[in-house]
């Protein structure tokens, strides 16, 4: 099961509005024979893949998935009816899929004379590559994720407007990593017209990676056409403030994970409209003294008005710690 999570992690940022699922086949002397995962959406499936992988060899032998396959005919057939056609006599997966439409796999494959293990180790893989989907199929909005950069007092920008580089070069190297698992960043136009940044994924050698997420800029102000975010990927600006309906908008345009590298006024306007699912601060151990706060919201006047989240993990880079954590009452 890690290495279907492995997997499934190869998939993310590429299948939205479909889930990043990871496939191994394992003979009965327990030997992967076969390995998938999951197509840009409207390609194979992750047992598919896995399928065509082993081969021959997937008669007799189990499927370890990470979400239970699915019973039905989307754009592409059903995942049981490949399993059950390969002659795999075993079915193991992590995590029951709420989808209503596609869940029922469990059952056709039992009434089939599948042996099948649900469960298995669905909490591991509910936070991996699976979670921001997991996310938008129970609550019908996509996962947002806020990304900042900050000193140890909390400041995201110094009071000249100077804020380039506040962390380390491991820092960014994570950062650029991220962005190529995400659907989308969305920035104002205040951090695009101040910085002008390309906010493409790049690997440490300056490459691009493959998969570049695609831009999103929230704001009246004009973007010129110059502007280097234009450049990488699909590009959007949506002029509204009102960030609650823009999420339900990109949920409707089928983009499932959302990364906001906004400037202060945006992060701000998100915490506040309580739109923000999880947090991702990369704290550098510096003490800038004054300049802008990650998030100021003017009308907070007392501690019960406070928003709690909960740590997900800590992780050092470099000289910095990037704390993820997610919002109390996150459902999934
Ligand atoms: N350290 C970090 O991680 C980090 C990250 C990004 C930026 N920065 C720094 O932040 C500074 C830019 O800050 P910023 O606050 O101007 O950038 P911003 O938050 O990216 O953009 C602000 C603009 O977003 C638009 N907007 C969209 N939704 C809004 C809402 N609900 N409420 C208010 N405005 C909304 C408005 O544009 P219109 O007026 O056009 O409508 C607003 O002026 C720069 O110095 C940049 O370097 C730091």
């Amino acid at each position: 099961m890690e290495r279907a999570a492995t997997l499934g992690w190869m998939a993310k940022g590429m299948t939205s509005p479909n889930p990043p699922v990871g496939a191994v086949i394992v003979d009965s002397v327990g030997r992967i024979v076969g390995e998938g995962f999951t197509q840009p959406a409207g390609g194979a499936h992750a047992e598919v893949m896995a399928v065509r992988d082993a081969g021959d060899a997937a008669c007799g032998a189990t499927a370890v998935v990470t979400l239970e396959p699915c019973a039905h005919t989307g754009r592409t057939g059903p995942c049981t009816s490949v399993l059950l056609e390969a002659g795999i006599s075993t079915v193991v997966y992590a995590v029951a899929d709420p989808h209503p439409v596609a869940a029922g796999g469990h059952e056709v494959l039992v009434d089939a004379g599948v042996n099948v293990v649900g469960g298995f180790h669905a909490d591991d893989v509910r936070r991996g590559a699976l979670r921001a989907w997991l996310h938008r199929t129970v609550t019908g909005r996509a996962m947002v994720t806020i990304k900042t950069a900050v000193t140890l007092d909390g400041r995201v920008a110094a009071p000249d407007g100077t804020s380039q580089w506040i962390t380390s070069v491991e820092a960014r190297h994570h950062v650029h990593r991220d962005r190529a698992t995400r659907d989308a960043l969305i920035v104002g136009t205040g951090t695009v017209l101040s910085d002008n940044p390309r906010l493409t994924a790049r690997q440490p050698n300056g490459e691009l990676y493959a998969k570049q997420p695609d831009h999103v800029v929230l704001g009246s102000r004009v973007v010129p056409t110059t502007a280097n975010i234009r450049a990488h990927s699909r590009f959007q600006q949506i002029d509204s403030h009102r960030l609650p309906q823009v999420i339900e908008e990109l949920t409707e345009q089928g983009y499932v994970d959302l990364l906001i590298e906004g400037g202060p006024t945006l992060a701000s306007a998100a915490v506040d409209t309580d739109v923000v699912d999880c947090i991702q601060w990369y704290v550098a151990p510096t003490i800038l003294g004054s300049g802008e706060p990650v998030v100021h919201i003017p009308r907070v006047s007392t501690l019960t008005d406070k928003r709690n989240f909960a740590i997900d993990r800590i992780t050092q880079l470099g000289p910095d710690v990037l704390i993820e954590a997610s919002r109390q009452a996150e459902l999934v």
